[in-house]
């Protein structure tokens, strides 16, 4: 399938990997049969190479919907969009709408993925970040022009979706990756293991991903290699992270830390980034 230069991520996402796809995508392997990525988030690496036949998962059910509401009504989409303002106050009142369940319960899944949209863009770093009770609680970001709407990119978008065969799932990883045949590649990008105690972030959606779950997910893994799934996973290069995937490659990769919201702490830090293939 020819890839279409307009498709990008529609949201910014914590973790997003746009900066690494130079890294990534050599490591790709040539044939495959099926892309799967069950932690998808903004998709950078997804919407890069755009293949003909996805799996595509995320717990985060309102980033799932979104995905879906630009495959199926874009049009209507884009013109909610343009109903939002950038200001203070109406950013504070639609951050809002989900403080009150019964009336959120209301709004359809246009309004629902538009709003996501807008706050992305206009909240403060565009982190999507929700509290201990589900709600999204990034302040407002104040920034001059934010693109509230990118009518290019949505079509482009929902074109390809309409035209590769895209299954979307918004389930816990291991039963998305359960039922991956032999010579699928999954690409995957978890939360990373915290470098230190104050670098946690466990903000994506309810619920953390502590050691347990790297555990799990290695576990995750080790079922992949001995069905004959070919993997590509992303994480942070602690020594936990290397002693659990000693048995694979690891390549180590330089990434700017975007997480950090003070400036100056923005360094360089290390990731690895393991296959269990050549
Ligand atoms: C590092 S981000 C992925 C970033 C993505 N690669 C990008 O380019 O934007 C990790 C994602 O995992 C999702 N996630 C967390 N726990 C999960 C679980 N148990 N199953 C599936 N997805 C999960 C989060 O909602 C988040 O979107």
């Amino acid at each position: 399938m020819k890839k279409d230069k307009l498709v990008a991520p529609v949201v910014k996402w914590v973790g997003g990997k746009r900066q690494l796809l130079n890294d990534l995508t050599p490591l790709i392997p040539k044939r495959m049969t099926t892309y799967c990525e069950p932690f998808v988030g903004g998709g950078a690496l997804f919407f890069y190479l755009q293949p003909s036949k996805a799996i595509v998962n995320d717990i985060n059910q309102e980033l799932i919907h979104l995905y879906e509401v630009i495959r199926d009504d874009v049009e209507e989409l884009i013109a909610e969009l343009e109903q939002y303002q950038n200001e203070a106050d109406a950013f504070y009142s639609v951050r809002d709408w989900d403080r009150n369940p019964v009336f959120y319960q209301t709004l359809s899944k246009v309004k629902k993925a538009s709003r996501v949209i807008y706050l992305n863009k206009t909240c403060y770093n565009g982190l999507f970040r929700v509290n201990s009770a589900g709600e999204f609680n990034t302040p407002f970001g104040n920034y001059k022009n934010p693109n509230i709407v990118n009518a290019d990119v949505l079509r482009a978008v929902s074109k390809y979706f309409n035209k590769a065969e895209v299954s979307f799932y918004n389930r816990d990883y291991a039963s998305v990756l359960e039922q991956l045949p032999k010579g699928a590649f999954a690409y995957l990008d978890p939360p990373y293991d915290p470098v230190s105690e104050t670098a946690s972030f466990t903000g994506y959606s309810k619920g953390g991903f502590g050691r347990h779950e790297q555990i799990r997910l290695r576990e995750c893994c080790d079922d992949l290699n001995r069905r004959g799934v070919k993997f590509m996973l992303s994480n942070s290069a602690t020594d936990f992270i290397k002693e659990q995937y000693a048995a694979y490659h690891i390549k180590i990769v330089k990434a700017k830390r975007a997480v950090n919201s003070v400036a100056s702490k923005r360094g360089q830090i290390d990731e690895v980034v393991i296959r269990n293939y050549e």
